[in-house]
């Protein structure tokens, strides 16, 4: 059982989580926030839910977590401006808010993986899925949903990348309370950076990614890229090396070549 106030002793946020909805069971934490009904509104406001029933992965795959040991919870963003002009840096920006918060609380070395995972030892130990709802040409609303591998130690199933938990990574049971409070807390002050200079976050991403200068498949819905992930581009997309020439990648997912 999550305990509310264990995790309202560590946030140290102004604005995210400060709007907590804790639910036992929902079919997916980011179709409740999509859902017009449940008046989920306020900016920073979290759902987080013990047990999904139809949790959704990226590229329609679905999310497998067991009850009440792991972080299945969503982000909603209303801020207009970071919506308009810093989504991608906002997607970088959280696989490494998640990554440095893991490293800093447990003394693991994880890594990033473009365009939004988080390993280690190459096995994912967390997924994000953005989803957003429009007005006119304009985001007018931005889901973040974010599944971490936390306690569970078995995994059934077929996963096009193996999973891990940070319990199978350090060998101790993790407190799920802390470690969302720890990545909220650093989720606000990475925002707060973007919205000031986007760019800076370029820098740290890339140190965070191991596989950069290496070679790597992009599956882009069935057609497979292949060639050396040479770098980010000013934006934040993908810069894959096919044999002389640079292609710029906006979208597909990665692995090891
Ligand atoms: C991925 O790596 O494919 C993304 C996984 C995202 C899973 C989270 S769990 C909370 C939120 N609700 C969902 O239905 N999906 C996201």
């Amino acid at each position: 059982m999550f305990d509310l106030n264990l995790f309202d002793v560590k946030l140290e946020t102004s604005t995210l989580g400060r709007n907590f909805i804790y639910l036992e069971e929902i079919d997916s934490t980011n179709s409740f926030i999509l859902d017009k009904k449940n008046k989920i509104e306020l900016d920073g406001s979290i759902v987080l839910a013990e047990k999904q029933t139809k949790g959704r992965g990226r590229r329609d795959r679905v999310w497998y977590s067991e009850k009440g040991l792991n972080l299945n919870f969503s982000i909603l963003i209303t801020d207009k401006k970071l919506l308009s002009k810093n989504l991608n840096f906002l997607n970088l920006g959280l696989s490494l808010v998640i990554s440095n918060s893991i490293d800093n609380l447990y003394s693991v070395q994880s890594n990033v993986k473009w365009p939004n995972d988080v390993l280690i030892k190459g096995k994912k130990t967390a997924g994000i899925l953005l989803e957003s709802s429009s007005k006119g040409s304009s985001i007018e609303k931005l889901i973040i949903g974010i599944g971490i591998n936390v306690n569970q130690t078995s995994f059934m199933g077929e996963f096009n990348l193996s999973p891990t938990s940070l319990k199978l990574a350090t060998k101790k049971n993790i407190e799920r309370e802390k470690l969302l409070a720890e990545i909220l807390n650093n989720l606000e002050d990475i925002i707060n950076r973007i919205r000031v200079n986007p760019k800076s976050i370029l820098e740290d991403w890339i140190n965070k990614c191991d596989s950069i200068g290496k070679r790597i498949d992009v599956n882009q819905d069935g057609k497979i890229l292949t060639g050396i992930f040479e770098e980010l581009d000013e934006n934040g997309f993908l810069l894959l090396r096919v044999k002389d020439k640079l292609t710029k990648i906006y979208f597909g997912n990665t692995s090891l070549g």
